[in-house]
């Protein structure tokens, strides 16, 4: 080796080699171009940016359930975040693509999973099945291990602070009109926290679901449909 280096006057890499310092230096530019070369095309690419066709904002009482779903810390047992995998299609339904999780600040994708995915729950049970099961999972579960809720029902839903909620999202890209804003206080008044998060759960992963079950020529470009 140090032969071949000898035939670059001024330039060897046997410098580099037995310099740490120097080695260290070189190491993180090289990382640090290979990574902006990975990362910074996805702020600009369409299907990571732009929503899918029917993702929506949250509304109001959606993203008050949203924040009791990170309170209580659900994402510690459940991902949302299906793998384009077969045996992750088959079980849980479309795996997730990007474009769903526009309006998600912060995103709730996880890894752990000691329950299951969450991501295409909407509309799988009735709200009477989610209260049941919130309450206390055992009831329809008998073997779960997923914690009990029952304050939910008992605690009503923080309508002073959603407004500013939702004016902060606006500022990260979220289009809440003035009018929504105005109104999401009032909006939800009188709910309950489990009011709240079963009406989170049963919006959650199905813009993309109804794209492709409804008509395929809406689909989202740039997404193949499952398996
Ligand atoms: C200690 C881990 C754990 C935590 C924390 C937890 N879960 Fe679960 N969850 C489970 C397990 C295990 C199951 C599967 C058994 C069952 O249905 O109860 C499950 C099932 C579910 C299901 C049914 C999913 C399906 O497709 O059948 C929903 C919905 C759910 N959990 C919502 C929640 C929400 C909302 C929270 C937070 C308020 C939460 N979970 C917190 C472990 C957990």
């Amino acid at each position: 080796m140090s032969d071949s280096n000898t035939s670059a006057p001024g330039f060897s890499h046997e410098k580099i080699e037995t310099n740490n310092f120097l080695m260290i230096v070189l190491i993180l530019l090289v990382v640090a171009i290979g990574g902006m070369v990975e990362i910074v095309p996805l702020f600009f690419q369409k299907s990571t940016t732009e929503a899918v066709p029917g993702v929506k904002p949250y509304t109001a009482l959606q993203l008050a359930g949203r924040d009791i779903y990170t309170r209580e810390g659900c994402y510690n047992c459940h991902s949302q975040m299906i793998r384009p995998f077969r045996a992750e299609t088959l079980r849980y339904g479309h795996y997730s693509v990007a474009g769903e999780f526009v309006y998600d600040h912060p995103f709730q994708w996880g890894s752990k999973r000691t329950g299951p995915d969450l991501q295409r729950v909407g509309a799988k049970y009735s709200d009477e099945w989610h209260r049941i099961h919130l309450n206390n999972p055992r009831d329809l579960v008998p073997e779960s291990n997923m914690p009990a809720y029952p304050w939910l029902e008992r605690t009503p839903v923080d309508s002073a602070s959603i407004g500013t909620h939702m004016e902060a999202l606006r500022r990260v890209g979220v289009p809440y009109t003035d009018a929504e804003i105005a109104k999401a206080g009032p909006d939800i008044q009188g709910k309950t926290e489990l009011d709240a998060l079963v009406a989170y759960l049963q919006g959650m992963g199905l813009a993309l679901t109804n794209n492709m079950a409804g008509k395929t020529a809406a689909a989202p470009s740039g997404v193949p449909a499952a398996n």
